[in-house]
């Protein structure tokens, strides 16, 4: 078993979907084990999205992710990291398979609904970045 880490996005939430999202994540035999709504500071986003500083969208992104407010989420299950992002599907949503979270709620490549870490390394420092580990309930 293995935790990745979720966020469900300023779009997202401003739409009332954390449940019918929710209830995607735990359909697909994931556990939601932590989570709390949030609003994420700037400095909270910028430093989340680093690894995208040098692209071009990256100041539209942290505007975005600090919008509005977003739920924070540890889910917990066989092969969560690859898992997840299946579940969620291509990060542009017109690319996106049927059933996934994205191409069932996402407005656009930006305002894509959800997030999910893209490795196990990268779920573990994501995680510590939102929560601390008497938070989190397996
Ligand atoms: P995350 O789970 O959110 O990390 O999505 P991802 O791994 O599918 O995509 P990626 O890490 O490549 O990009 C991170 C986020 O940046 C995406 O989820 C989008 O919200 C945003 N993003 C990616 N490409 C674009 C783009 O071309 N334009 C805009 N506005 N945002 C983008
Ligand atoms: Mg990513």
């Amino acid at each position: 078993t293995e935790r990745t880490f979720s966020i469900i996005k300023p779009d997202a939430t401003k739409r009332n979907l954390t449940g019918k999202i929710n209830a995607v994540i735990e359909d697909a035999g994931l556990r939601i084990v932590a989570q709390k709504r949030i609003r994420m500071s700037d400095a909270q986003a910028k430093k989340f999205y680093e690894v995208h500083s040098e692209r071009p969208f990256y100041g539209e992104l942290v505007e975005f992710m600090t919008s509005g407010p977003v739920v924070v989420q540890v889910l917990e299950g066989d092969n969560a990291v690859a898992r997840y992002r299946e579940v969620m599907g291509a990060t542009n949503p017109e690319q996106a398979a049927p059933g996934t979270i994205r191409k069932l709620y996402a407005n656009n490549v930006g305002e894509n609904s959800v997030h999910g870490s893209d490795s196990l390394d990268n779920a573990k420092l994501e995680i510590a970045q939102f929560f601390t580990d008497a938070e989190i309930v397996g």
